[in-house]
């Protein structure tokens, strides 16, 4: 079965709202000799540049995504961002369970739960970040720590709502990636978990991902499309990653 390819962008808190609206034209002019292959671009900017980042993209076919979302539809919820006013925004994806989320802000699989649950409820299509820390690889705990992670995913059918991006987290903004041998073998430990549901469900690979390293990323049979951070940040970049991806499937 062929998978969506897709590259989304995830620009964390980095960009002004006035830099915003110039990227996505950037970007399309970019994309204009990329290689003919299905794929879809998705930009995740701060929840702040969402309403300035949506017009620009409707002439582009490029998504709107959030990088996080409440856990209920409205309420006493301090400092969050509600689902159904990211659909009132255009926003198609909401990224959950990012690492910088879960280690830096604490947020637990329970959490993490909840927020999906409320996302899928709005309709949004969900970004579902997992992977382990250098000492959890190191101690041999890979495969145990992501199925812990997809657990939340048990008992609930999400179909084309769902995406999955490994990130392993200590390629996230290092410079050092996975390397495609052990992308691969993460991917396929989801894809199996996934059950049914795996050969249509699309899984990123995401943690310094660049120019150079997109096409034997993208190559591996399992890799459907990558979350980038530090190389999204620049359309001229972000391009490079699509298209040097792209060469790999052509
Ligand atoms: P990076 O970040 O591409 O800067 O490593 C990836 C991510 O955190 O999604």
């Amino acid at each position: 079965m062929s998978r969506n390819i897709i590259f989304a962008a995830n620009w964390k808190m980095n960009k002004s709202v006035r830099e915003t609206p110039d990227f996505a034209p950037r970007l399309k002019a970019e994309l204009a000799n990329a290689p003919k292959v299905e794929f879809e671009v998705v930009i995740a900017p701060p929840a702040t540049h969402l309403m300035a980042l949506g017009p620009a993209l409707k002439s582009t076919g490029f998504k709107l995504a959030a990088q996080n979302c409440g856990q209920g539809k409205s309420g006493a919820f301090t400092g969050e961002i509600s689902p159904v006013v990211l659909k009132e925004l255009g926003c198609e994806y909401v990224i959950l369970g990012h690492s910088e989320r879960r280690h830096v802000y604490g947020e637990k699989d329970v959490l993490i739960l909840a927020r999906l649950k409320a996302a899928v409820d709005e309709g949004l299509k969900v970004i579902l970040c997992v992977g382990e820390k250098l000492e959890e690889r190191k101690a041999g705990k890979t495969f145990s720590v992501i199925e812990t992670q997809m657990g939340i995913l048990n008992g609930l059918n999400l179909g084309a709502q769902l995406v999955v991006a490994y990130e392993p987290v200590w390629a996230i903004g290092t410079g050092e990636n996975a390397t495609p041998e052990q992308a691969q073998e993460v991917h396929a430990f989801i894809r199996k978990g996934l059950g049914s549901a795996g050969a249509s469900t699309p899984i990123q690979y995401g943690g310094s991902v660049k120019p150079e390293n997109a096409a034997t990323l993208l190559a591996k049979a399992d890799v459907d499309g990558f979350l980038v951070g530090g190389a999204s940040l620049e359309a001229g970049t972000f391009a490079g990653v699509i298209k040097n991806g792209l060469q790999s499937r052509t």
